[in-house]
Parts: C-alpha cells; sequence; structure tokens
C-alpha cells in the first residue's frame, strides 16, 4: 500500500524550524498587509498601541487586539476588505447561524489557496485522484459546497455537485454514480442513513468508502454509527467563512486523533474566553486564528468563540486541534448547571426512535430558566415510542448532567434549518424576562 505521507504537498514536509520560520515571516507580512489597507487595523492597532514591526517572534502576535463577528457586522459589507474590489474575485456570507450575516472576499490567489488546503484536507481524509467526490454540504453563499466543490477538483477528483436537501435523490446518485468519498454535514448524513433503509437498501453495500465530516460539531458516538452503519471511514473537517471557509483543519485518516490545523496558513492560539489571556498549547480555551497567507481579507486574531484545546502534531509536522466540543456562546447555564449541545447530542442518539435532530429552547417563567429540548422522530417511530423516547431523556439529561429539562418529540423535519444546520439554541428568556 503507498504510504501516505508519499503524498504530502511542499507546505507539508516542512521541518519544524523551516515552519516556525515561514509563520513568522508570513505572519508579519499579514500584519502589514492588514494594517496598511483596511482603516479598521490601523484603528485597532493604532488604539492598541502596537505597529506590524512589533512582531519580532510568533508570541508577540499577543500584543496585538483581537478581531470579532461584531468587527465584521461593523464594517458590513466591504469595510473589512485589503484590496480594490475589481480584485475580488468572489464573495460569500456567513451562515447566519447566530446572529447577522457577514460578508467575506477572496482573489484568485485566495482562491487558490483554499482549493489548495481542501485539497489536502481531503488527501488526508484518504482521498486519491480519481476518486468520485459526492459534495452534499449546500452550495451558494454558504462555503461548505464551493469550497468542498474546488478542492476535490484541485485534486483531481471527480465531482458530484449535489449540494444539500432532497434526500431521496441524494440516495438515488450515491446508487447510481457510485462516489467514493462523501462530503456532508454528519448530521446530515443520518438522515441519509435513514434514507437508505427506508429504501430498504443496505448502507454497507455503497461504493463509499470515506466521509469528510463537519460544519458543525460532533461526537465520537455519532462517528461510531456512521462508520459501523455505512462501513466507512468517518474524519472531521472544519473551517469557517471568516477565515476561509471548509479546510481550515483536518483529521488524517491514519490517526483519527483530532484535526491537523494547517497552520503555514492559518495560525492558531488558543485563549481564555473571559481574559483573553494565551493558553499554553494543551489547555481548553477559545480558538483564535490569524491567517498568514491572505490577500482579500487578512484577519487578525479572529475570535472564532469555538472551544478546543492545541496539541502537537502526530501524523503531520502541524499542531492539532481537539473535535470542537462546544462554542463559548453555546454553553447553557441552566440553574447553575453548565450544559453543553453536545452532551444532549449524546442522549438523543442512544434513544430509540428519535432522530439526531434536535434544538434547544431556553425560555423563563418568573425568575427560573427552563430548557425544552425539541428533537425529530424517526420517520418510522409509532406514537407510544414518543412518549418513552420523551422519558427517557428526561431521565438521561437528569442522571447525566443533573437537571430537569422539558422534552418535546416532534414530526421529522419539523425544525427549521438553515444551510442544513439546525439552529441549536433559541434562547426566549429575555422575551420572556418583561
Ligand atoms: O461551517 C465551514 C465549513 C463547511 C466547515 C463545511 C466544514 C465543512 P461557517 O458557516 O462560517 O463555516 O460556520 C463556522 O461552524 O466556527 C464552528 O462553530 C462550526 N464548525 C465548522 N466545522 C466544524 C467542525 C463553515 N468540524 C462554524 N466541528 C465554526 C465543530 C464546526 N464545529
Amino acid at each position: 500500500m503507498a504510504d501516505a505521507t508519499d503524498l504530502r504537498d511542499a507546505g507539508e514536509r516542512l521541518g519544524p524550524d523551516e515552519l516556525r520560520a515561514l509563520q513568522l515571516e508570513r505572519l508579519r507580512a499579514s500584519l502589514r498587509h492588514a494594517y496598511d489597507h483596511v482603516p479598521f487595523y490601523r484603528e485597532s492597532f493604532d488604539k492598541a498601541g502596537v505597529h506590524p514591526e512589533d512582531c519580532r517572534s510568533l508570541p508577540d502576535l499577543a500584543h496585538f487586539p483581537f478581531t470579532t463577528k461584531a468587527d465584521l457586522r461593523a464594517n458590513y459589507p466591504y469595510g473589512m476588505f485589503a484590496v480594490p474590489r475589481e480584485r475580488i474575485r468572489r464573495l460569500h456570507a456567513s451562515s447566519g447561524t447566530t446572529g447577522h450575516p457577514t460578508v467575506v472576499g477572496y482573489t484568485d490567489n485566495d482562491l487558490s489557496m483554499w482549493a489548495d488546503m481542501v485539497a489536502r484536507s481531503l488527501r488526508a481524509a484518504g482521498t486519491r485522484p480519481g476518486d468520485i467526490v459526492h459534495v452534499a454540504y449546500g452550495y451558494g453563499l454558504f462555503t461548505g459546497g464551493l469550497g468542498a466543490h474546488y478542492g476535490a477538483e484541485r485534486l483531481g477528483c471527480t465531482v458530484v455537485p449535489a449540494s444539500g436537501g432532497m434526500t431521496a435523490r441524494q440516495v438515488q446518485l450515491i446508487r447510481d454514480l457510485e462516489p467514493t468519498v462523501i462530503m456532508v454535514t454528519p448530521s446530515y448524513m443520518l438522515t441519509l442513513l435513514d434514507e437508505f433503509e427506508r429504501q430498504g437498501v443496505d448502507p454497507r453495500t455503497t461504493s463509499l468508502r470515506a466521509g469528510v465530516f463537519g460544519a458543525e460539531p460532533w461526537t465520537e458516538q455519532m462517528r461510531r454509527e456512521i462508520e459501523e452503519r455505512f462501513g466507512i471511514d468517518a474524519v472531521d473537517i472544519y473551517g469557517l467563512s471568516e477565515v476561509i471557509g471548509p479546510g481550515v483543519a483536518q483529521e488524517c485518516v491514519e490517526t483519527k486523533d483530532g484535526l491537523t490545523v494547517w497552520e503555514d496558513h492559518f495560525y492558531p492560539e488558543v485563549v481564555d474566553p473571559i481574559t483573553g489571556e494565551v493558553l499554553p498549547d494543551g489547555e481548553q480555551g477559545e480558538l483564535v486564528f490569524t491567517s498568514l497567507t491572505k490577500e482579500a481579507m487578512p484577519i487578525v486574531r479572529y475570535r472564532t468563540r469555538d472551544l478546543t484545546r492545541l496539541l502537537p502534531g502526530t501524523a503531520r509536522v502541524f499542531r492539532r486541534m481537539e473535535k470542537v466540543t462546544g462554542r463559548s456562546d453555546d454553553m447553557v447555564i441552566l440553574r447553575g448547571v453548565n450544559l453543553f449541545p453536545t452532551q444532549i447530542e449524546e442522549i438523543v442518539l442512544r434513544t430509540p426512535g428519535v432522530a439526531p435532530h434536535f434544538q434547544l429552547r431556553l425560555t423563563r417563567e418568573g425568575r427560573l430558566d427552563s430548557l425544552t429540548v425539541r428533537a425529530e422522530a424517526r420517520p418510522d417511530a409509532p406514537s407510544q415510542t414518543r412518549e418513552a423516547a420523551a422519558r427517557s431523556i428526561v431521565a438521561a439529561v437528569k442522571d447525566g448532567i443533573g437537571v430537569s429539562v422539558d422534552v418535546e418529540i416532534v414530526d421529522p423535519e419539523s425544525l427549521e434549518r438553515s444551510v442544513g444546520k439546525i439552529r441549536r439554541i433559541v434562547d426566549l428568556r429575555s422575551r420572556d424576562a418583561g
């Protein structure tokens, strides 16, 4: 069998010292580019009393101010761009999972670098030139579809641009066109699983060999379910529009031990979500990214709100990030108990008759916060199963997390989706407060 490392590109072959030197050189150029061409960065650096020349080592980055989603919104739509509009070849907008959309832009070189990073990610996932890649991430302003698409083409694959939705047709396409790799959100992969079973087709008999799943947090338990029921390798891909889109970090199929951060292009830090202090590798906190090579929209110390920790490299020279466990702004504190949607997900997943599609609704009665878990029933679940499922989720949340919640099992496909993602948390507490 060919050694996967034979296929590494030039960036992946750097030695650790070469990598650090390249990062510093690129970081200094990127800070200078942002300062010289984006009034927002000039103002924020000046206000913080720092200048691009002050960055003489990688840890010096800690002296520079953060950038947040609110900053991007305040500069909507084109205020964060560092090149004339005519050099912007493409626009995307963030998914709107939380709050209003933000616009991002790419030059020709940015699009090429992005395709390279997705190609690198796909290769790390075990994809090879000649593979047929079924892309079921949404095409459009969301970065998932087109990002995956051009990366798969760059690698030399045949791409099926299925986009999201029309589940029965997706299954038909997989049966007829015989893709070897699928790129899709993990929750939609489970919907496809149900559809295979509804059509009476054993999902283990498909041509699929690997799946590249991301755009939302998912658990080891979901990985096991997908791998076992489809008979494929399931690996994690991470990214966000503000940094590039999918392809910022990717789990390597040979290790499946967290996501390798492509840190020759995206420099990661993990900070304390409250104080903003940089944490040493290995400690959990909020992930922050600085782009090293982007032209259209350089981004400096962007607060992702994603919670993870940085770990030493294994399959590659680059550091890894642990699977994202949640977002610093997604943590629900219910009557003093901290709760992450992923904890509820684990419970929902092991409850018979319930699909892995759920939403948490927070309401306030008097001074007391309540949480209702709304989960979709599996299409075939009889009504007595729904009642039993609701009771079992209530008990499992009480036992496992230590808090009482209400549970409603709703009809299949009835929770609202945006680009294939369900809004995980609906917080109605301020509405109820007055
Ligand atoms: O979701 C980009 C993407 C598309 C990544 C397809 C992977 C695959 P946004 O819509 O801007 O971009 O949402 C970014 O989604 O900050 C995380 O909170 C979450 N997210 C993305 N990938 C993962 C993942 C795309 N693998 C936000 N695990 C990020 C957990 C993820 N969360």
